[in-house]
């Protein structure tokens, strides 16, 4: 197969600039939409003029390879097609929403995931995915946090960039390597009140230290493309932001890859009143520096004009074109335009629902074992209750963005609990309410019925799939409709009752831990829901999750963050007040000036980084044995851990510093490293990490990263909230 090395391909891209057409240099920036299943004819029209380099949303493998034949043979330059969609979580098989394979916290997995997801989807044609999407998810109100890696800059960079190396491979050229696309460039994360597609309001040091790393992480990791996002940032939309995409982006980290805009983002320019038409959105988003239009047909329409005006100059053009035609170059399609579906694994095969029902099992997170009622002990019990309008639901566990997605794949916690306990323990299953959004109690009496007759209660609740994902927020997010009631009701039976939360964000559970004796909690677990969970049940795993957010107490925490500065006046203990706390019978002036609300505990309901297993892990000692770190070499952390449970374990051993004076207010708590270490029953094991000083940068007030010697605090342990210290200093260059 033929491969150029960079020389010949920028060669190659000069000698094609030099022969198009104004309109064939504008059809290489237009991305199509497909006609799902067929060729429509204005699209092989488009194809076969040179008036589109890329389509989207075509899956169809006889449609994308007549597409190809067209561009290749039938255009007149010949130049092969991107074939975009959106692999979110997998393809055929679907794995944990992103929010769930960052519960993981295991970046070989996520990358197993993408690969898989690649494999699947190049054997429909696709060769570039929308995915990952990196944005920092502080608001679980935004349905999109689902799609997120949660809510640290640092984990969202590890898992991204895992994610983009499963899906580019090592080698993007090769069959099955997907150009990934980093979204949504930049800030999208921050929409006000977690309502899709709002303004939000970042200022720079907060855009540079925290919504900007993962990008930047994801450029250096070779993303081949980025998606500029919808929403309006400081007063400018991202899609005409020429400080993000052609300053910080292309300046500062010299990303040579392509930026597609979102879809029609480049003709919303104009709804946000940014621009008075379409000519206008299509000239501010090409100075910005976004090459490829996505659905939306301004360029089509306005940019050969834009450039025979002089407003455009034809270097610029030149350069956005050279930008998508290095990628088609980068992916191999000039050499490889036509798909071969034979060379794939079939779809769904064991290999990668085995796969996917580890990452299931690796993603829930288990935030309370009263009594150690979990892992059951299927000698100990007769019958088992499975209730909820969850607990057998195809469709509903697969989550958000499953376009490709086969529900027939999918093993749901009724079936495999009953597969898994034939002939030893009688599996009943109620759903209790139709959907989870039903208030209507009239199946209330057979769920509790079954709960009053058996021996276990598991009640499987949630959302369903359609309650996140884009555009799909909620102003409160507790369990919706009557599952609360549900779960207490059956509370009243007096039997163990396991709770298992299938759900596309952290809900605010309230007080239902009181009522309950176990929580697993699973986001949306994908194809394997039911055997992942079952293995969790039944103790053939210990659970290993942990939470890539922080699980609010109430709505009104919101946001809440591990990460967050220390404020001049901190809460502590001793300063906060509860409202029932204050005294009735004498009028009060004041009860004190801290930073907290009077009706909730600073707290989340569970930390950032937190999770339990089955064993008894406990913290030992932490020590940096050259506690004095020079810049440019790395600090060794050494960590004693231990397991006095009876079960073996994967603990996510976390590391987090805090930087004590910086010329800018750092956070109170930074993950810096973390590893999933196995540690059998009675074993002590000791971790080590190495974190250069580098990963200590940040932007100062001139927005220049920079490293800042002085003393750091560090703890180890299983959460954000780890107690186990130790210090060390940054020393100066002499
Ligand atoms: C979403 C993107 C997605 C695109 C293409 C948009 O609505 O914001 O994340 O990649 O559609 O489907």
């Amino acid at each position: 197969m033929l491969r150029l090395d960079a020389k010949a391909i920028e060669e190659r891209i000069a000698d094609l600039l030099a022969e198009m057409t104004l309109e064939e240099k504008v059809g290489q920036l237009t991305l199509s939409n497909g006609g799902g299943g067929h060729v429509p004819d204005w699209l092989r029209d488009a194809v076969r003029s040179g008036r589109t380099g890329a389509v989207l949303n075509e899956v169809d493998l006889d449609s994308v390879n007549e597409l190809q034949r067209v561009a290749v043979e039938e255009s007149r330059l010949g130049i092969p097609l991107l074939v975009g969609r959106d692999v979110i979580h997998g393809f055929r098989t679907v794995f944990p929403i992103p929010l769930g394979q960052a519960a993981t916290w295991n970046p070989e997995l996520v990358e197993r995931g993408a690969r898989i997801a690649a494999l699947e989807a190049a054997r429909c044609g696709v060769n570039w995915t929308f995915a990952p999407m990196i944005d920092i998810g502080r608001d679980p109100r935004w349905g999109r946090v689902a799609e997120t890696l949660g809510e640290d800059p640092y984990l969202t960079s590890v898992l991204g960039a895992a994610m983009i190396r499963g899906f580019q491979g090592n080698d993007l050229h090769a069959p099955g390597s997907l150009a990934a696309c980093a979204k949504h460039f930049a800030g999208y994360g921050a929409s006000e009140a977690g309502k899709d597609y709002n303004t939000t309001n970042i200022p720079e040091n907060e855009l540079r230290n925290v919504h900007l790393r993962p990008f930047r992480a994801a450029v250096e990791a070779d993303v081949a493309t980025l998606m500029t996002s919808f929403s309006d940032i400081d007063g400018v939309p991202a899609t005409a932001n020429e400080f993000l995409v052609d300053e910080v982006l292309r300046g500062e980290w010299d990303f040579d890859g392509f930026v597609v805009s979102d879809w029609d983002s480049v003709s919303q320019l104009a709804v946000h009143g940014l621009t008075e038409n379409d000519r206008e959105s299509a000239f501010q988003a090409a100075r910005a520096g976004v090459d490829m239009e996505m659905a939306s047909t301004t360029y089509a329409h306005h940019l050969a004009d834009l450039v025979e005006e002089g407003r455009i100059g034809p270097p610029h053009l030149d350069h956005m074109v050279a930008n998508v035609l290095r990628i088609k170059f980068r992916v191999g399609l000039f050499s490889r335009p036509y798909v071969d579906p034979d060379i794939f694994p079939a779809f769904g095969c064991s290999d990668h629902l085995d796969a996917a029902r580890e990452a299931a099992r690796q993603s829930m997170v288990l935030l309370q074992n009263r009594e150690h009622a979990l892992p059951l002990r299927s000698d100990e019990f007769r019958s088992i209750a499975v209730i909820g309008p969850m607990a057998s639901e195809p469709y509903e566990q697969l989550g958000t963005w499953i376009f490709d997605g086969d529900q027939a794949l999918s093993r749901t916690p009724v079936q495999s609990l009953r597969e898994r306990l034939r002939g030893r323990v009688d599996v009943r299953h109620a759903r209790g309410l139709e959907t989870t959004r039903s208030r209507d109690r009239d199946g209330f009496d057979e769920a509790l019925h079954l709960a009053h007759a058996s021996d276990v209660v598991v009640a499987i609740v949630g959302e369903e799939s359609i309650l996140s994902g884009e555009a799909h927020c909620r102003s409160d997010i507790g369990l919706p409709g009557a599952q609360a009631e549900l779960v207490k009701e059956l509370a009243g039976a007096g039997k163990p009752l396991i709770l298992v939360v299938m759900a596309g964000r952290p809900l605010v559970l309230g007080d239902l831990p009181g009522h309950v004796q176990a929580i697993v909690y699973a986001w949306h677990p994908g194809s394997m829901a039911g055997p992942a969970l079952t293995d969790i049940l039944l103790g053939e795993v210990s659970p290993s999750g942990r939470l890539p957010v922080s699980m609010p107490r109430t709505g009104g925490q919101i946001p809440i963050y591990y990460a967050h500065k220390n404020t001049g006046r901190p809460p502590t203990p001793e300063t906060f007040v509860h409202i029932d706390e204050i005294d009735a019978g004498a009028p009060q002036l004041s009860i004190g000036n801290t930073s907290f609300h009077l009706d909730v505990e600073p707290s989340p309901a569970w930390p950032f980084g937190f999770g339990l297993g089955y064993g008894d892990v406990r913290y030992r000692a932490v020590s940096c044995p050259t506690p004095e770190l020079k810049m440019g070499e790395s600090l060794e952390v050494i960590a004693e851990v231990t397991n006095h449970g009876p079960y073996p374990v994967d603990e996510v051993v976390q590391v987090y510093v805090r930087d004590l004076v910086g010329s800018v207010t750092r956070p109170v708590r930074e993950l810096v490293a973390f590893r999933r270490v196995h540690i059998e029953p009675g074993e002590v094991t000791h971790v080590t990490f190495h974190i250069p000083s580098d990963d200590l940068a940040f932007h100062g007030r001139d927005m220049k990263r920079r490293v800042e010697p002085g003393r750091y605090h560090l703890w180890v342990g299983g959460s954000a909230a780890a107690t186990l210290q130790t210090e060390f200093e940054l020393i100066a260059d002499e």
